[in-house]
């Protein structure tokens, strides 16, 4: 995206406009956000996959309010141009515009961050409309919605055939018709993805909906090969797990060898 001193939602519409292509990567922490921020990714996505990727849960669905919202203070702390957003976790908002919107509120005061996430289609139109209302962005996440995985039996590809793709479309209709300023689209199928993309005035960020998408996402570990397993549709495009492992086996060379610290390394009397 052309390089605005901050990513403010206008830049995410304008960025579609001319056919610009959107980067956001999931951050969770401070250190990983000044680096993907300096690097000039234009979203950073405090995903719920915090859960998965860095408390070891097997799913999103334990992640609670407090979780996002220190991991989404420290992210937009360390973020001066990216555009943060921060995931309302599982059980925050689904009840209705009434909690969605304490939710909201309680993201964007305590994080500083500037947009919220959440899961669904029409079912969550009245919580997207509720957000917007009060002056909160939201992104919808539409395709596969790990949060939904007990429902839909696992990590599936959504929005196949006639009937899937219909209803996708119509999802994605009524979250924009709600105030949507993007829509994640998850584990669609490229030509789906790409109707839905040319459908829509805001833009599409997909992750696993092919190329076809206004932006893509990845989650960072899966992006930089911290990982043993990579998804089908995310690309390595480092190796840090191993050169983590090889750095930490060095140091404990060194202090097993004696070697570190050495006299660099000290401070004399
Ligand atoms: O939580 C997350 O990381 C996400 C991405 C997969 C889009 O929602």
């Amino acid at each position: 995206m052309n390089a605005p001193q901050r990513v403010r939602v206008q830049h995410l519409q304008a960025a579609k406009d001319r056919g610009e292509r959107l980067v956001m990567l999931t951050a969770y922490d401070a250190v990983t956000a000044r680096i993907f921020d300096e690097a000039g990714v234009d979203l950073l996505l405090v995903g719920d996959s915090i859960g998965n990727t860095m408390h070891g849960y097997t799913s999103t669905l334990p992640v609670t309010l407090d979780e996002m919202v220190v991991a989404g203070r420290a992210v937009a702390g360390a973020a001066h141009r990216a555009f943060v957003v921060v995931d309302l976790p599982f059980g925050t908002y689904e009840a209705g515009p009434e909690q969605a919107l304490a939710t909201g509120v309680r993201v964007l005061k305590e994080t500083g961050a500037a947009a919220v996430k959440l899961e669904g289609g029409r079912r969550v139109a009245a919580q997207i409309r509720a957000l917007t209302d009060a002056g909160i962005p939201v992104v919808a996440h539409l395709g596969y919605t790990p949060q939904s995985e007990n429902l839909l039996g696992g990590p599936r590809v959504q929005g196949r055939g006639d009937d899937g793709a219909d209803r996708l479309r119509e999802d994605a209709v009524a979250v924009v018709d709600a105030g949507a300023v993007a829509v994640v689209l998850e584990m669609v199928p490229s030509p789906v993805a790409a109707s839905v993309t040319s459908m829509l005035r805001v833009p599409t960020i997909g992750i696993g909906a092919g190329a076809g998408c206004d932006g893509q996402v990845l989650v960072w570990v899966d992006m930089a090969g911290m990982t043993d397993w990579t998804p089908r549709f995310a690309k390595r495009y480092g190796e840090l797990g191993s050169a983590l492992g090889a750095a930490a086996r060095a140091f404990a060379d060194d202090v097993r060898a004696g070697a570190f610290p050495d006299a660099e390394h000290e401070f004399g009397a």
